[in-house]
């Protein structure tokens, strides 16, 4: 059946009106945050939210607030027509794409800091990242005001740290995560695997094979010391350089474990050339 053409919002004032709208004739509302550049991950978030409500909306912003001084922001992909595209074909029914001065206007100064689960991982290399993040998220969940967002297991820690902002601050929305896309090969999809060179691109699934590894043998009840410090081993044997992090983690509070006695996660930062590649595996 065809879909009703992709609506598409710049404005706060009338895609709230049309979502009020939605809610007052019952639909259950769910927003899908993206940064664009958008691939097959991000389209199965977009089929997740088809099954999870009635009206769907994808936001696209690429925000500056989540970058470090010396990160790509400027070289970030950006193709909105491309995006709107692939929405349209996905059954979206709104776009929603605000531009900086209208997300940050003048003398902007309120950011959300998630203390705790901020610190270690991407939060020890990329200062800033996560309160850019959670004030973006918390902008777009109030501006949208859906019933339910879903986020990328991917970016694990994210995840973790919207939900903390979530409960924390008491916003009436329901928060999910879906689990990561994979290439067959096992390299997780990301907008950032277009940086990848031909080479880069044949040792990177490596990464995922040691993070598979790693979580295999805690399974079987080993412990993480001897298998990080083989799993570095390897990361460093396949090119990769540097890793920032490889680690157990408890799934739900992120604090470091030796033994996955908990449910536990296995997650990685590594540069790849030029280009940092993060991934994150249950155990079990
Ligand atoms: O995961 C992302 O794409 C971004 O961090 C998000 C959640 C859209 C916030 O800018």
């Amino acid at each position: 059946m065809p879909h009703a053409p992709l609506l598409r919002f710049t404005d706060v004032v009338p895609l709230r009106t049309e979502v009020a709208g939605w809610r007052r004739a019952g639909a259950r509302v769910v927003l899908v945050p993206t940064m664009g550049a958008l691939h097959a991950g991000h389209l199965a978030l977009m089929a997740r939210a088809r099954a999870l409500g009635q009206r769907v909306v994808a936001s696209v912003f690429v925000n500056p607030t989540q970058f470090g001084p010396h990160e790509d922001f400027s070289r970030y992909p950006r193709d909105t027509e491309t995006d709107l595209a692939l929405l349209a074909e996905a059954g979206v029914d709104a776009a929603y794409l605000p531009e900086v001065s209208g997300m940050y206007p003048e003398h902007f100064s309120t950011r959300i800091e998630v203390e705790g689960l901020t610190e270690g991982l991407c939060g020890a290399f990329r200062p800033g990242h996560f309160s850019g993040v959670a004030t973006v998220v918390t902008k777009l969940l109030n501006r949208v005001q859906p019933d339910l967002a879903l986020f990328g297991e991917k970016d694990f820690q994210q995840l973790l740290v919207i939900r903390r902002a979530v409960r924390d601050l008491d916003l009436p929305v329901e928060i999910q995560g879906v689990p990561t896309l994979r290439e067959t090969d096992g390299l997780a999809l990301s907008s950032r695997n277009r940086y990848l060179d031909a080479d880069e691109r044949a040792r990177a699934p490596r990464l995922h094979a040691v993070l598979s590894r790693i979580a295999e043998g805690l399974a079987a009840g080993g412990n993480a010391v001897p298998l990080l410090a083989e799993g570095h081993a390897a990361l460093t044997a396949a090119g990769f350089g540097p890793v920032q992090y490889l680690e157990v983690r408890d799934a739900e509070t992120l604090a470091p474990l030796e033994r996955a006695t908990r449910p536990a996660r296995v997650l990685a930062a590594a540069y790849l050339g030029r280009t940092r590649l993060i991934d994150n595996v249950p155990v079990g």
